[in-house]
C-alpha cells in the first residue's frame, strides 16, 4: 500500500470514550467484551486462548472487511514472527469455540490468498466499565493524521460544532462550505472527533483533493472501507456494504470531484437508511437533501471602538493569531496597543484561519506593526506557511489560485475585472462590470451567482436592504495580479507560426 492509500485509509473505527465506556459486542449465543477480553456464551465465559481472542477482536473491528492474515498475526503475535500455520491453527481453534460451520451458522470466512472475514451479524452497545486501559489497540479513534495543526481543538467553533451535531440527526447530508483557508476542515475533523460515541462502529475520513488521476471517488472510498482495491466496484456494492451499518463518512475537499461526489452520495443515501455523509467544499452540492453549512470566518473585535487586552482576548481570531504568532517564536508586550494592533490585522484578513497563521508567522520577524504595514503589500499572498501543509494551503496565492482554477473562464475573467472595485458595490454595478460590454444580463447573472457560490465574490447586506457584493482584500489583490497578468499577455505573447510572429 503506497503512502496515498494508507493516508485514505486511516480513521477506521472508533473507540467509544475508552476511558468511561466499552463495548458489548453481541453475535448469536455469544457476547464479547472487547475492553475486558471475554467472551461469554449465554452469559457463560468461553475459555479462548488468547491469541485466538487477539484475532477475534481483529476480526470483529473490521467485521464484514476481509482482514489481511498478516495483519492478524501481526495483531496476535505482535512483534514476533511466526509460522503462517500458527494462524490457522488459533483460526480452527476459535471456530470450534464458536461452533462456526455447526447448523448452518457462519462468523468467520476464509477468504483464500487474503485473509479472514468475520461474517456474522452483530450488535454493539456501550456498557460502562472500571478501566480500558489493556484495550490499547484494537479500536483505534479516529485521527487527524495529515491534517494541519490546530485541527484538534479549533477555537470559536463550539457553536457551530454543537449545531452540525444536532443537524446530523436530521439530515444525513451535510456539506460546510466556505472559501478556502477558513476551516472547513478544521471542523468536519473536530465533529467527528464529536460524534465518536454517536457512531460507535464506523467514521471515515477520505481526502479527496488526493484523489489520483485514473481514481474515482468510489474506488477511494472502497478502499477506505477495506472492500478491496477493485478497480470497477460498484456503487452498488458500497451501498450494500453500508446499509447494514450506522456509518459517519466525510469526504473532504470535494471541490474537484464534485459531480462525482454528488452521484456516489445520492446512490449511497438512497440504499442505506444508516450512513452519514458530511462533505468540505468550496461549493455546495445543490441536490435534494443536502443540508448547507455556509461556514463563517472566525469572529474579530469590532474596529469602532477601543476595547480592553481580555475583550479583544475572547475573539477566536485573536486568539488564533496568538497562538501561531508564540509558536513560531514571536515576543511582544501584553499591552492595549499590542492588543489593538492584533485586532487590526485579524479584521483586515476578514476572520480568515488560514491567513491568521500565516500572517502570525510573521511576527517573529517584523513584529506586530511591521506585520500590519506589510498586510498592504502585495507578499502578503506569497507568505509561506507550514512546510507539511497540504500545497494549496502553504501560502495564500495558492489557496486562492485553487479556487480561481475552479472558476469558468468567463467567471475567471469577471473576477479579474471586479478587482477594480475598492468598496462594496451594487448589484447593477457588478452585473455593468461582468457583462462587459456585450450586454448580455443573463449571462452576467449566472456569473455572478457562480462567483458567489464559489465563495469568491461575497455579500453583505446595505443600507437600502439591496445586498452589495465585494470581493475580499486578498482576493482582489489576487485578482488584480491576474488581471495585469492577462493584459502582459494579450500585449506582449508572441507565437512563433511558420516563422511568422504573430500578436495575438
Ligand atoms: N477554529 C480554528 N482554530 C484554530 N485553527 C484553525 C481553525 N480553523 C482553521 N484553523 C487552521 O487554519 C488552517 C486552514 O484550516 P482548514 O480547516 O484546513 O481550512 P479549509 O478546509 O476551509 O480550507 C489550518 O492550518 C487550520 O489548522
Ligand atoms: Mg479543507
Amino acid at each position: 500500500m503506497n503512502a496515498k492509500e494508507d493516508f485514505l485509509r486511516f480513521a477506521v473505527m472508533v473507540n467509544t470514550n475508552r476511558h468511561e465506556y466499552g463495548e458489548a459486542v453481541s453475535f448469536g449465543p455469544f457476547t464479547l467484551f472487547p475492553t475486558e477480553r471475554r467472551l461469554e456464551r449465554s452469559g457463560s465465559v468461553v475459555q479462548l486462548g488468547s491469541r485466538a481472542l487477539d484475532i477475534l477482536i481483529a476480526l470483529i473491528q473490521h467485521a464484514g472487511q476481509v482482514v489481511d492474515r498478516r495483519k492478524l498475526m501481526s495483531r496476535a503475535w505482535r512483534n514476533i514472527v511466526v509460522d503462517e500455520s500458527n494462524l490457522r491453527v488459533n483460526i480452527a481453534g476459535l471456530r470450534k469455540a464458536l461452533g462456526d460451520g455447526e447448523d448452518g451458522v457462519r462468523y468467520v470466512k476464509n477468504v483464500p490468498g487474503i485473509g479472514y472475514c468475520f461474517v456474522g451479524q452483530l450488535t454493539r452497545e456501550r456498557i460502562a466499565t472500571e478501566s480500558s486501559s489493556h484495550f490499547s489497540e484494537p479500536f483505534p479513534r479516529v485521527h487527524s493524521g495529515g491534517f494541519a495543526p490546530g485541527a484538534a481543538r479549533p477555537q470559536g467553533r463550539d457553536e457551530v460544532l454543537r449545531t452540525l451535531a444536532s443537524d446530523l440527526r436530521r439530515h444525513r447530508l451535510i456539506s460546510i462550505v466556505g472559501p478556502g483557508g477558513i476551516g472547513k476542515t478544521t471542523v468536519a475533523i473536530a465533529l467527528a472527533k464529536r460524534l465518536s460515541g454517536e457512531f460507535p462502529s464506523e467514521i471515515h475520513v477520505a481526502d479527496l483533493s488526493e484523489v489520483a488521476h485514473g481514481d474515482t471517488v468510489a474506488l477511494t472510498l472502497a478502499r477506505l472501507l477495506g472492500l478491496g482495491d477493485l478497480h470497477h466496484v460498484p456503487v452498488t456494492c458500497i451501498a450494500n456494504y453500508l446499509s447494514t451499518r450506522r456509518a459517519l463518512i466525510i469526504l473532504d475537499t470535494c471541490d474537484y470531484v464534485i459531480d462525482e461526489v454528488t452521484s456516489l452520495t445520492t446512490q449511497i443515501l438512497a440504499v442505506s437508511s444508516a450512513t452519514y455523509f458530511v462533505l468540505t467544499s468550496r461549493e455546495a452540492l445543490r441536490v435534494r437533501y443536502e443540508h448547507v453549512c455556509r461556514l463563517s470566518a472566525l469572529e474579530v473585535p469590532p474596529g469602532s471602538e477601543v476595547i480592553s487586552i481580555e475583550h479583544a482576548h475572547a475573539y477566536p481570531a485573536v486568539q488564533v493569531f496568538i497562538q501561531r504568532a508564540l509558536e513560531g517564536g514571536a515576543r511582544f508586550p501584553q499591552t492595549r496597543k499590542s492588543y489593538a494592533t492584533i485586532s487590526g490585522i485579524c479584521r483586515e484578513l476578514e476572520g480568515v484561519a488560514l491567513a491568521i497563521e500565516l500572517a502570525a508567522a510573521r511576527v517573529a520577524t517584523f513584529g506586530l506593526a511591521g506585520t500590519m504595514m506589510l498586510l498592504g503589500t502585495r507578499s502578503r499572498l506569497r507568505w509561506q506557511g507550514c512546510r507539511n501543509a497540504p500545497a494549496r494551503h502553504r501560502n495564500l496565492a495558492a489557496s486562492i489560485g485553487w479556487s480561481y482554477a475552479l472558476l469558468s473562464e468567463q467567471e475567471k475573467s469577471a473576477f479579474r475585472q471586479l478587482s477594480s472595485f475598492e468598496q462594496p458595490a451594487t448589484l447593477d454595478a457588478i452585473l455593468a462590470a461582468t457583462t462587459n460590454g456585450t450586454g448580455d444580463l443573463s449571462n452576467a447573472i449566472d456569473i455572478v451567482e457562480g462567483l458567489v457560490a464559489k465563495h469568491m465574490l461575497h455579500i453583505q447586506p446595505g443600507p437600502d436592504d439591496l445586498p452589495r457584493y465585494r470581493l475580499p482584500a486578498s482576493e482582489r489583490i489576487y485578482a488584480r495580479e491576474q488581471l495585469s497578468q492577462a493584459a502582459l499577455d494579450k500585449r506582449s505573447i508572441v507565437q512563433l507560426n511558420g516563422g511568422q510572429r504573430i500578436c495575438i
